[in-house]
């Protein structure tokens, strides 16, 4: 992967290094909704905004897209600190209608898949006509589990590292950075 140049000054302490800087952010995401409108543009499909990771993703996702779509907001939260607790625990599917509607999870970054496997169970079982994900990272890593759903649409495939910015955080900090870094423990 291409670096995305030099921690600036201020986040020395907590970035090690720049993995995605937002010049290559802007321009995979005009080409990821590029590659949605071809599928997409006539089925005005439901974005599932998967929070609180993916909101800077899906806000600059949503603006790019050139076709209708709606958007809902849920939340999955599996980690605690650095580490996956092993549970997705789901919010904020009360209200949405997902029966019939063409589905796609706008999520932030999949790791062991976890999260993934139990968001296409309940959107299935909630009677979607499709389910699709579109993911901003894939963490290439040997803890994955079996039998998760392909990933129809990734922004960027990263090393098994934690990070940070973009969304991304760590114990709620460091999401407002406009790029992704490694995070230093
Ligand atoms: P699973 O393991 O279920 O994980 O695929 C998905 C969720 O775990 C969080 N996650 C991270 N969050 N930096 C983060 O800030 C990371 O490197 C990272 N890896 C996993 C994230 O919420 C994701 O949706
Ligand atoms: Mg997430």
């Amino acid at each position: 992967m291409q670096s995305g140049g030099e921690v600036p000054m201020e986040w020395r302490y907590t970035v090690s290094e720049v993995l995605i800087g937002s010049n290559n952010i802007a321009k995979r995401i005009s080409e990821l909704s590029a590659q949605l409108y071809l599928h997409y543009s006539t089925l005005n499909p439901l974005l599932i905004v998967v929070l609180k990771g993916s909101f800077m993703f899906a806000a600059d996702l949503s603006r790019s897209l050139t076709f209708p779509h709606q958007l809902e907001f849920i939340t999955a939260k599996s980690y605690s600190g650095t580490e996956s607790t092993g549970t997705v625990q789901i919010q904020g599917l009360e209200n949405a209608q997902l029966s019939d509607r063409h589905v796609i999870i706008v999520e932030d970054i999949v790791d062991t898949g976890l999260t993934l496997s139990r968001l296409y169970d309940t959107f299935a079982g909630a009677g979607a006509a499709s389910i699709k994900c579109c993911s901003f990272l894939e963490k290439v890593t040997v803890r994955r589990k079996d039998s998760v759903p392909i990933i129809d649409y990734i922004a960027f495939r990263i090393p098994d590292k934690f990070v940070v910015g973009y969304g991304l955080d760590c114990d709620q900090k460091l999401r407002h950075l406009p790029f992704v870094g490694v995070f230093k423990k």
